[in-house]
């Protein structure tokens, strides 16, 4: 039929922008059209997919006010939610997004099962498809709602079962070993409320695995997460035979993957220790507490700041959250240009974990028009810290704190951190003394080359640019 051949066209074109989108999104200035082109694309499939698609009697899609009426409501909420979400809560509704993908995802197991399960011609594949659909995609769905949970700071950043590692590891087992043998046909009776606690021990396993993990471990589950939805997905085109739901499953499923495995690098974790849920073994309270002594630290303000950096040669700045925070992006720029204008040599040092999403840096920094070749990670920043005068730590702390290095019971221990000690002269901007994400006391602070500037991100460099400016 005429119609088919148009359809496939269409998720032939579809899976081709999925693919360019993408590559687009690897460069900054091309990410935002990446976006867009991707976005077309889904919106290809799903047009064709209404008007086009016939099952095996011959028959369009005859249920059209119900998508219609979702579409229409997802349209609108996805819409405003993207316009009023503030930049540094991206994380959370990025969780809650693809926690939405791994729902849908096993929903389409749970409506698709009832009428395979019961056919005896229904292959070992195919029924395996379904229910590996259900365990990843709910999976994904609970781990990503309590990641949403405490990104939001509605939930404690780590919360400790008794036993939570065997209760993982039997979870996993028990979801596995339901799985193959639902899809073995090794279940008879009952099979419908099998497939119910399959989805249970899903669930559980999803809130399980999430709930402790805390310290700074965070980005690896997220990126994992997503990566099961791009699985979960996956299988939901494979089972329909529909090539833009495969290729948009997969490319979600491998681009979460290598993020993955970037993020386990990043915070030295190996895969295997976030799986089975080994990692952050506590310590962040004890470390928050401290050793109970008063230790000292300098102050310098934004006048004394102003004489140093013009005086400088070379200057490393490291963007954090709190930048974020501050939306100081606009004015760290100005203070680039002055001291570039004036012969400085200015970089900024990019820590893979720096913010509260992967990349959260850099599109901070795009969104202030940064030339992006000042961005340097921290492989290759880190051996320059020694040869720089002045290194301004704006906002950051996890990602600079030398228990990572120093203290084998700090939860951050063996995470790569930027070397700013190396420095001559260390400045450190943040509000007060408090700690970061990972609740733990920073060393860097009361070292002796570092000073503390205390002050909102953006009100501080506000008064150093025009402190610059009058010398
Ligand atoms: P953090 O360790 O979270 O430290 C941010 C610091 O910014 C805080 O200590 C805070 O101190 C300061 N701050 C907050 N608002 C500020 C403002 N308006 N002006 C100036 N300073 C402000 O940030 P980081 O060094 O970027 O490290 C990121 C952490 O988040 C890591 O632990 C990482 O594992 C975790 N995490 C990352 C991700 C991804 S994928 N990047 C996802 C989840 C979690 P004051 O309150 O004293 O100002």
């Amino acid at each position: 039929m005429i119609g088919d051949y148009i359809l496939e066209i269409a998720y032939l074109i579809a899976s081709v922008l999925y693919i360019f989108g993408l590559k687009m999104m690897s460069d900054p200035k091309t990410a935002k059209n990446g976006n867009l082109w991707a976005a077309v694309g889904m919106t290809v499939a799903i047009v064709a997919t209404i008007f086009l698609y016939m099952d095996s009697e011959g028959k369009h899609l005859h249920n059209l006010p119900w998508i219609g009426g979702g579409i229409a409501i997802g349209s609108v909420l996805g819409y405003l939610m993207a316009k009023r979400v503030q930049m540094t809560d991206m994380p959370q509704m990025v969780s809650l997004f693809n926690g939405m993908g791994g729902a849908c995802a096993a929903i389409i197991g749970l409506i698709e099962f009832p009428h395979y399960a019961h056919n005896p011609e229904s292959s070992f594949l195919i029924l395996l498809t379904i229910y590996a659909g259900v365990v990843i995609g709910s999976t994904s769905f609970a781990g990503s709602m309590i990641a949403f949970l405490k990104l939001n700071g509605n939930l404690n950043k780590d919360i400790r079962l008794p036993f939570y590692n065997v209760m993982n590891t039997g979870l996993i087992i028990a979801a596995v070993g339901l799985t193959i043998c639902l899809a073995g046909g090794h279940i008879h009776a009952n099979v419908d409320m099998w497939v119910y606690i399959l989805l249970g021990l899903s669930l559980a396993y999803g809130v399980l695995f999430v709930l402790p993990i805390g310290g700074a471990d965070m980005p690896v589950v997220i990126s994992l997460l997503n990566s099961f939805t791009g699985m979960a997905a996956a299988f939901g085109g494979f089972l329909y035979g529909n090539m833009a739901m495969l290729t948009g499953g997969i490319l979600v499923g491998s681009a979460g993957t290598i993020l993955t495995v970037v993020m386990c690098n990043a915070m030295n974790r190996s895969l295997s220790a976030v799986i089975f849920g080994a990692f952050g073994t506590g310590g962040a309270a004890a470390a928050a507490v401290g050793d109970g002594k008063q230790k000292s630290y300098k102050q310098t303000s934004p006048s004394d700041l102003a004489v140093l950096l013009n005086y400088s040669s070379k200057v490393i700045i490291v963007p954090g959250y709190g930048l974020a925070v501050a939306q100081a992006q606009h004015v760290v720029h100005e203070l680039e240009s002055i001291l570039s204008s004036r012969g400085v040599e200015v970089k900024y040092a990019i820590h893979p974990v720096a913010g509260r999403m992967p990349g959260h840096m850099n599109v901070l920094l795009a969104e202030s028009n940064v030339d992006y070749d000042r961005l340097v990670e921290m492989e290759d920043i880190n051996p320059e810290f020694s040869t720089c005068d002045v290194v301004l730590v704006l906002g950051a702390n996890d990602v600079v704190n030398p228990a990572a290095k120093e203290d084998p019971s700090s939860p951050i221990y063996g995470m790569p951190i930027l070397n700013v000690e190396d420095a001559k002269h260390t400045v450190i901007n943040k509000r007060s003394m408090s700690v970061g994400y990972a609740g733990i006391d920073n060393d860097l602070f009361y070292r002796d080359k570092s000073s503390m500037l205390f002050g909102d991100a953006k009100k501080v460099l506000t008064e150093l640019v025009s402190e610059l400016k009058a010398l």
